[in-house]
């Protein structure tokens, strides 16, 4: 009984896995089709299109954006489109004087891009398929085009709902399901004095599911922290390395690439140029568990972008973590809480600040946005111990990053460090002579190696108390005075470090900590 109990468990997990387009942390997001009629024409109707994307944190970016399909109940045409455009005409040779804009029975539209005529343009279009996650810009989260239909019907009774709905976001990943005819949606005027109503309405509702996407994770997270000096990198491959080219990130290359880079449309994973690293991942997110304050702590987020052929735009970061609830201060990034369940606020999306880090740049010196997390303690629940401080799921652009086994994860050290070890603090202050040397030479890293850059503009404020109780969970060994103090730049290296960001930084004065062990350094030149 039990045995056949668990076979239906797994039968039934394995269903869920291929087909429920389920995401535990947003489980109502999906992205909505909606049709409304607003006119009969001689030979068919004018629709307006809109398209919704309730989903907190999975965008369509653009370019190339998004790009929606379907196939025609009968033989309707389309005459014209405002806002956006069929991509392939089709074949058109029956018509004569007239020619439709789209004759194929499987069209296939795309947006328009932004700056397109006035007359070609209608409300919420032409923003190059780019459609916002609604958690982060519910304006933004809305895209819209007109159709004119014709060899349609002409009433409610005699058009045929089209089938067979796809959405491309730019890549698979959505399931659409049927259009449903609703209840009409009624449009208030804008001075709200007037309600008018679609002629005839239906929708449409598409979900994402990862596995659909790609078979690999796009994303990986590596952990660090002040109390133990293991870097747990990302797993090997996490990502996948069949059938994956990559170059070494040293500039020559760069500069190659930046050139092919130009030229090209499309967003799909497999033009994506990566720079080597042994988990092959475009993105990953490194948590770095920072400080220890009596009543707070602190965590650092870097994301670095390992793609030389993509900018993402208007990133998200979604992080769960029991302690996200009692978050006290984001810095430089953008933060909203993300409660699916009403009462458990462990999720919290992050983003970056418009017109600073909302784009994460392509692979190289510029290619990394990063934040402070300030949380609050709670004494019931807070410890070190057993990897707490770590996030249990990070998602980047909606998509769930692959976390480094349970068993890896960075742990307190078991006894109290002896007088000695507690001098060899992990964190390891390395003043800016001895960086100087360091950057100067060109440094060959095997291992990953997180350096934390502290910038002081005056005097520091914090005030380290050295002893052994820098790894209680209770104490703290530092005073939190100043928010603002000691926020500085983390980086996150694997292999030869990128050298341009600390060249630029040394003229500034800073102090370096680093983080993690160097396995092996080969000095050049
Ligand atoms: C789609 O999302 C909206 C908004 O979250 C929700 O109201 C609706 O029920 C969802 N539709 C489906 C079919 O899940
Ligand atoms: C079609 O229109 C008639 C009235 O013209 C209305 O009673 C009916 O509910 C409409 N059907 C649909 C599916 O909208
Ligand atoms: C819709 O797709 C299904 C499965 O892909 C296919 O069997 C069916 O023929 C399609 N319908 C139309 C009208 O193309
Ligand atoms: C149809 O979709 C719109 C959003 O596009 C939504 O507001 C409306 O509630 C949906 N109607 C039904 C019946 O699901
Ligand atoms: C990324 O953005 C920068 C600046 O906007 C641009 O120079 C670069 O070509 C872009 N890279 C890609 C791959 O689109
Ligand atoms: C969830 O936690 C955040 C961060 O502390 C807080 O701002 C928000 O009010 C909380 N929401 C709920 C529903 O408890
Ligand atoms: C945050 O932590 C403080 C102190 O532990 C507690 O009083 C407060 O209720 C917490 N807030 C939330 C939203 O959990
Ligand atoms: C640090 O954590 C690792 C596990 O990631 C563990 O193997 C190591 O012993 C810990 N270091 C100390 C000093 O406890
Ligand atoms: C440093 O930590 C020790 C042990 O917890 C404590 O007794 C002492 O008061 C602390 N010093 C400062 C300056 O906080």
């Amino acid at each position: 009984m039990e045995l056949r109990c668990s076979v239906l468990v797994l039968a039934l997990a394995a269903v869920l896995s291929v087909a429920a387009a389920y995401d535990p942390l947003d489980p109502n997001g999906n992205i909505t089709i909606k049709w409304d009629i607003m006119s009969w024409t001689p030979d068919g109707y004018v629709a307006v299109v809109t398209i919704n994307n309730f989903q907190m944190y999975r965008h369509i970016m653009s370019p190339p954006g998004w790009t929606v399909g379907w196939t025609w109940a009968k033989k309707e045409v389309i005459w014209s489109m405002v806002g956006a455009q069929a991509t392939e005409q089709g074949d058109c040779s029956k018509f004569k004087g007239n020619i439709p804009h789209c004759c194929k029975r499987t069209p296939a539209v795309v947006d328009l891009l932004p700056g397109v005529p006035y007359n070609q343009q209608i409300a919420n279009c032409c923003r190059g398929g780019a459609l916002a996650a609604y958690g982060q810009d519910p304006a933004a989260a809305v895209a819209a085009f007109q159709v004119s239909v014709g060899q349609a019907g002409t009433t409610n009774r005699t058009v045929k709902v089209p089938k067979n709905f796809t959405l491309l976001g730019p890549g698979p990943g959505y399931t659409c399901g049927p259009g449903k005819v609703v209840p009409s949606t009624v449009f208030l005027s804008p001075d709200r004095r007037r309600k008018t109503q679609a002629l005839m309405t239906w929708n449409v509702t598409c979900t994402y599911s990862q596995h659909l996407a790609s078979k690999y994770p796009s994303c990986c997270v590596s952990f660090s922290s002040f109390y133990n000096d293991t870097i747990v990198p990302c797993r090997k491959c996490a990502c996948g390395c069949e059938h994956k080219t990559c170059v070494q990130g040293d500039s020559k290359r760069l500069a190659v690439t930046g050139k092919q880079a130009r030229g090209r449309h499309h967003g799909d994973k497999e033009a994506a140029l990566l720079q080597c690293t042994t988990h092959m991942c475009p993105v990953r997110v490194h948590w770095h568990v920072k400080l220890n304050y009596k009543e707070y702590w602190r965590a650092k987020i870097a994301i670095t972008n390992f793609n030389y052929r993509m900018n993402y735009t208007q990133w998200t970061l979604v992080a769960q973590h029991p302690n996200l609830d009692n978050i006290t201060e984001v810095f430089s990034f953008d933060y909203k809480p993300v409660v699916a369940y009403g009462s458990i606020n462990d999720t919290a999306m992050f983003y970056g600040l418009k017109y600073f880090n909302d784009q994460l740049m392509e692979a190289g010196p510029h290619g990394n946005v990063q934040s402070e997390v300030l949380m609050r303690k709670d004494a019931t629940k807070f410890t070190f111990k057993q990897g707490w401080a770590f996030p249990r799921k990070v998602y980047f652009n909606g998509d769930e990053c692959q976390m480094p086994p349970p068993d890896a994860y960075p742990y307190l050290p078991n006894s109290a460090p002896p007088a000695g070890a507690a001098a060899a603090s992990p964190a390891s202050v390395i003043i800016v002579a001895f960086l100087a040397l360091l950057l100067m030479r060109d440094l060959h890293w095997t291992d990953l190696l997180v350096l934390e850059l502290l910038f002081h503009q005056g005097r520091r404020r914090r005030r380290r108390n050295s002893s052994a109780s820098a790894y209680s969970d209770a104490d703290s060994d530092t005073e939190w005075e100043d928010p603002e103090d000691g926020v500085g730049s983390l980086f996150v290296m694997e292999g030869t470090p990128e050298k341009e960001p600390f060249c630029e930084q040394l003229s500034e004065q800073f102090e370096a900590y680093i983080y993690g062990q160097r396995k092996e350094t080969s000095f050049k030149t």
